[in-house]
């Protein structure tokens, strides 16, 4: 499998950690309080991809920790995974946002924040080595694959990364968040559900 080549100056993720926190690759950083780097083990065998960090991951400078991450952690549980043993992280690694009174919303980060922000992911998986990486929604299969997709087209396919490495893409758990009929919400986290369950199994085939 091939891995991107590890940035000669940067050799560990505390480095890429220290290197992340000076970054000024695109303005993002002008208004989000912290870099939120990626989390998990050094050699992670599965890293999760999201888009950007929320409000809470931005105040706590940790990936998934809001309400979307307790969706992904409740998902990962059921799927049989141990989050302690993935590799989280996401494309883009400050919160881009606009106030809407008191509340700092969400804002999609566009093509070029995206392609800026690849050097980080390129480097963590070249550090890290992962055998699957799961892109958790559009953003983050258009970095790793360097095309943008639909979702429903190409969801839990073995598909091929831009360095080579094996993606899947399955949806992004805040999608979860948005539906609004009960019906609707427990039938997609199912699915979801046996998409990572799905990545489980590739990974044991793989071991
Ligand atoms: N959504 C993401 O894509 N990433 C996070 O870290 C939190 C919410």
């Amino acid at each position: 499998m091939d891995h991107p080549t590890p940035d000669a100056a940067i050799t560990s993720l505390s480095a890429l950690r220290e290197a992340e926190a000076a970054c000024t690759r695109c303005p993002l950083y002008r208004d989000a309080t912290r870099v939120v780097p990626g989390e998990g083990p050094a050699h992670a065998r599965l890293m999760m991809v999201g888009e950007q960090p929320g409000d809470q991951e931005d105040l706590s400078g940790r990936p998934f920790v809001g309400p979307a991450g307790q969706v992904l952690d409740r998902a990962i549980l059921e799927a049989g995974i141990d989050r302690k043993t993935v590799f989280v992280t996401n494309a883009v690694k400050h919160f881009k946002w606009e106030p809407r009174g008191k509340r700092r919303l969400h804002k999609k980060p566009n093509a070029h924040e995206i392609e800026r922000c690849r050097w980080w992911n390129d480097i963590e998986r070249a550090l890290v080595r992962p055998q699957l990486v799961v892109a958790l929604g559009a953003t983050a299969a258009a970095s790793l694959l360097g095309r943008s997709v639909t979702i429903g087209r190409v969801r839990g396919e073995l598909l091929t990364g831009r360095d080579g490495e094996p993606v899947v893409v399955t949806i992004h758990p805040s999608y979860l968040l948005r539906l609004r009929e009960k019906a609707d919400k427990e039938r997609e986290y199912a699915r979801f559900v046996a998409d990572l369950k799905a990545c489980a199994a590739r990974l044991r085939q793989a071991a």
